[in-house]
């Protein structure tokens, strides 16, 4: 891979004063100089991970992103201080892009009861402080959309809590066929969804993907079809036993996730970014009917054609007794690197799943083995890791302005502020 020297865009001034009014915030706020997270100073000896990445009309910083993770914190299923705080906490400190936490498109299709929604309007309009926030700072903030089908309101808490009745969901529980993720254990089975209904949720896909951006401002969605959620669930034959047009074979195995892909592309403006995350197998090498890497390499130029710009690697979580994966860095990294190989320049293809050595990051971007890494768990507990990472890389990076060292135009606000005070 070639250097290519990609214009960021400018850090968006409010006003004239230096000390800015950012964008869509009602109050004052200072403008960083440059976009948080890029390098100080660019050239082609810059590490490949502090290196600009364009996907679709988005040009981001460096590429190493902040997966999407659920924080089960959601009050009605709608935004609480704790997801501004937390998305704000991320947004200033220089992820490539930072993609919130999987949002139902429909009621009781969320992997918690206690996930966040974004099936009407009101929702969307309280996600556009985060995402307000984000940009005031420079960062490019995005969602994931997904439903949770046969898995939908189990994860998380309730399935260990004592007095938890698995009942109170079993009317909601809806998948491909009826067959229940975990046989014989608490959740429910769920029912098979009748035709009409798989066209309401592929409609409800798309209006997510249209309040997303135009209600609250994302930059860029990613449809989730990983990790054994609706979309997974009739991706594979494991969990599809449909005899219509959506099971059976791989083409109509794949016929939701592509129509779902369709409807998304019709409802946000040409050149969004929109991500696909899936898992690229099933871990299961002895289940014949398991999705597998062959499956997926098959997949991804399709998906590609389809308009996909980044293809998100992760893997497993729709088959109960799968074989563990295995540990250590790069966890599902054979995958991603059959995928990039498959899709060649057609699309970006991401990994996940213990990134989490940025020399080891860098130099598998370098190699062009793959073009973007997500990184999940440590970002909970160090918001700051691309600063940590940029280190580690002898890279200089661009802070807000309110973060040491302080660089802002010191001298000009001093005099702006001396000047709306005479
Ligand atoms: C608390 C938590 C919540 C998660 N929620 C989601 C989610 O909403 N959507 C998703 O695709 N993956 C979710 N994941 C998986 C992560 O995005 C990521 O793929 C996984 O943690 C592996 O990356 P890591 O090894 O860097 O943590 C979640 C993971 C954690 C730890």
């Amino acid at each position: 891979m070639t250097f290519e020297s990609l214009q960021l865009p400018e850090p968006a001034t409010g006003s004239s004063a230096p000390y800015s009014i950012a964008q869509g915030l009602p109050y004052e706020y200072p403008l960083p100089e440059g976009v948080v997270g890029s390098a100080l100073h660019l050239s082609d000896k810059t590490p490949k991970l502090f290196q600009p990445l364009r996907i679709g009309n988005m040009v981001i910083p460096n590429r190493v992103g902040v997966s999407p993770m659920c924080q089960y914190t959601a009050d009605k299923n709608e935004v609480t201080d704790y997801h501004k705080i937390h998305y704000g906490g991320l947004s200033t400190r220089g992820p490539g892009v930072v993609t919130c936490e999987v949002m139902a498109v429909a009621p009781n299709s969320g992997t918690s009861m206690v996930d966040l929604g974004i099936w009407n309007d009101t929702q969307a309009y309280k996600l556009k402080d985060i995402v307000n926030y984000a940009h005031a700072n420079t960062s490019k903030i995005g969602l994931q959309i997904g439903h949770a089908g046969r898995k939908a309101m189990t994860s998380a808490l309730f399935d260990f809590l004592e007095n938890w009745d698995p009942r109170a969901i079993e009317k909601d529980l809806v998948g491909p066929s009826a067959v229940a993720y975990r046989p014989n254990g608490r959740v429910p089975t769920p029912r098979a969804l009748t035709v009409d209904e798989i066209h309401t949720i592929i409609k409800q896909f798309g209006a997510a993907a249209k309040r997303s951006v135009e209600i609250s401002g994302f930059d860029f969605v990613e449809i989730h079809a990983a990790h054994g959620y609706l979309i997974n669930e009739f991706m594979s034959a494991h969990s599809n036993k449909r005899t219509d047009q959506y099971g059976g074979s791989f083409e109509n195995r794949i016929r939701l996730l592509l129509e779902i892909i369709d409807e998304v592309r019709a409802n946000v403006p040409k050149g969004y970014p929109v991500f696909l995350r899936f898992s690229a197998s099933e871990i299961h090498d002895s289940n014949p009917d398991a999705w597998n890497i062959a499956d997926s390499v098959k997949l991804a130029p399709i998906v590609a054609e389809r308009g996909i710009d980044l293809i998100d690697v992760s893997a497993g979580g729709n088959d109960s007794n799968a074989d563990r994966p295995k540990k250590g860095f790069g966890m599902f990294l054979e995958y991603a690197t059959a995928i990039k190989k498959a899709v060649g320049d057609k699309a970006l293809v991401s990994c996940v799943g213990s990134m989490h050595d940025a020399k080891g990051v860098n130099e598998l971007l370098e190699e062009g083995l793959i073009d973007f890494a997500f990184v999940g768990s440590p970002f909970l507990k160090n918001p700051g890791l691309v600063f940590d990472w940029a280190k580690e890389l002898d890279t200089e990076i661009h802070h807000i302005a309110s973060h040491w060292p302080f660089k802002p135009k010191y001298a000009e606000m001093i005099e702006y502020i001396k000047s709306t005070l005479k």
